[in-house]
């Protein structure tokens, strides 16, 4: 079991080049099914989650060339042969749910099995399901799988979600691109990933159309052609290296990373003290060092908010801040699995309800942890970047599924940090 082995208290300095956005590439190597063609993708980060949907693009019959050494995947879905997610498959990758629409869309039968709650909480589909019901979807399951078929095709529909959920509103517009008439969706969800899985399909001339206010209108059309695409750059990735910086202190650049993103982000930083730059695709952090604590709670919120998934490595940062800060999860009910694991090294953290009152304390030790879940890991690095003395943690494939190599980035800004 390989293990990130890291000597705390150096600065950075330099300049990496962020990746492709996991949360973008995913939903859009799924929604490549739909394309009766070659769909030529690149900034394809090399993630294990990346190899896990080209496992399986493959096993549902679709053609898929991906190097990982240019990051370009091409993907040609012309035939396919299956419309069944083997439960395997389904258990290596709870984002597999994320081919549900695609599959339906395009062969208008799905079997899966569930999805399964996940580290972070539940993750119930209920608004996945009643949405494909609503465009004439029949659902029965049995104790281990979801059946899914629309024998008379799918229909447009007018469809209110509860809650913007950015997996359930990527699966509403994969099945509506070629559905009989109009699909609405009201209360939508906003985020960056969403407007890129939009961009590519209407560049495989499906006619999806965001309108003010979370809604979004799909007009339905007979198939979908070739097209080639760029992901947009990871916000998430890019607030981890510039969180990593407001801890250890130093000066930081970020190229191929998008500020527009990032506005609910960036003020964070300059709140606990850092200086920040923005070009049209990158952003500069000057940090010194020690970051103050954040002056007001922080909320995780949909987009435009603040994001959840930055949570984890902005009180990696807030552990050694100078004050308190406090932040409140609303999105996910147990995304704090990180916080024991920091109290290992020091940190003042408590814990009530879905807050968390970090009181910054002057110096955190280096301990044996755990990367709990995909950003709790990366939470778990960016401690360790400040803590005196090794930290060793456990369980990084979980960050390797949604990082390239985090441990290559820190490195090539002068930490001290190595694989095992
Ligand atoms: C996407 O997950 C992201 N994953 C998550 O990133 C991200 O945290 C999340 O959106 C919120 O931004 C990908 O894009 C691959 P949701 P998703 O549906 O679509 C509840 C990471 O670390 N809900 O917006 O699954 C759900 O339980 C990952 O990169 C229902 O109750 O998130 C959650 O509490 C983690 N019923 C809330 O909505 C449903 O049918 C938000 O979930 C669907 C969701």
């Amino acid at each position: 079991m390989q293990i990130f082995k890291v000597n705390g208290g150096r600065k950075l300095s330099g300049e990496i080049v962020s990746g492709g956005a996991k949360n973008a590439v995913l939903p859009i190597l799924a929604a490549a099914v739909l394309i009766d063609g070659e769909a030529v993708i690149e900034d394809v980060p090399e993630l294990s989650d990346t190899y896990s949907a080209v496992r399986i693009l493959s096993h549902l019959g679709v053609k898929v060339n991906y190097c990982n050494t240019g990051k370009t995947a091409s993907v040609n879905a012309s035939q396919i042969s299956s419309f069944e997610i083997p439960d395997d498959m389904m258990k290596e990758m709870r984002s597999s749910i994320f081919f549900l629409g695609p599959i339906i869309g395009r062969t208008g039968s799905c079997r899966i099995s569930y999805p399964g709650g996940c580290d972070i909480g539940l993750r119930p589909i209920d608004m996945h399901i009643s949405a494909l019901e609503q465009m004439g979807v029949k659902v029965t399951h049995t104790a281990k799988h979801l059946y899914f078929s629309a024998d008379k095709g799918l229909r447009g529909a007018k469809i209110a979600l509860r809650f913007p959920s950015v997996g359930t509103t990527e699966n509403i517009i994969c099945a509506a691109v070629t559905a009989k008439g109009e699909t609405v969706i009201t209360n939508a969800a906003r985020e960056p990933e969403v407007v890129d899985l939009v961009k590519f399909l209407n560049a495989a001339g499906a006619k999806i159309k965001f309108e003010s206010g979370g809604r979004i209108t799909i007009q339905g059309v007979p198939k979908l052609h070739s097209l080639h695409h760029t992901v947009m750059p990871d916000r998430i990735a890019a607030a981890t290296i510039l969180a990593g910086t407001a801890a250890a202190g130093g000066l930081v650049t970020v190229r191929n990373c998008q500020p527009l993103d990032m506005e609910a982000i960036l003020p964070l930083f300059e709140a606990m003290g850092s200086s920040i730059y923005c070009g049209r695709d990158y952003v500069t952090i000057n940090s010194g060092k020690r970051p103050k604590a954040l002056p007001e709670k922080l909320t995780t919120m949909v987009y435009p908010g603040f994001p959840t998934d930055a949570q984890s490595v902005i009180m990696g940062a807030l552990c050694k801040a100078s004050g308190t800060s406090i932040i409140e999860e609303t999105i996910f009910e147990n995304r704090y699995r990180h916080v024991p694991e920091m109290q290992k090294m020091g940190a003042d953290i408590v814990v009530s309800g879905q807050t968390a009152v970090i009181k910054g304390v002057k110096r955190l030790h280096g301990a044996r942890v755990k990367a709990t879940d995909l950003r709790g890991g990366a939470g778990m690095v960016i401690a360790g970047l400040t803590a005196e003395g090794e930290t060793e943690i456990e369980d990084i494939r979980f960050i390797d599924r949604g990082y390239e190599q985090l441990e290559v980035t820190f490195a090539s800004l002068g930490a001290d940090i190595k694989r095992i």
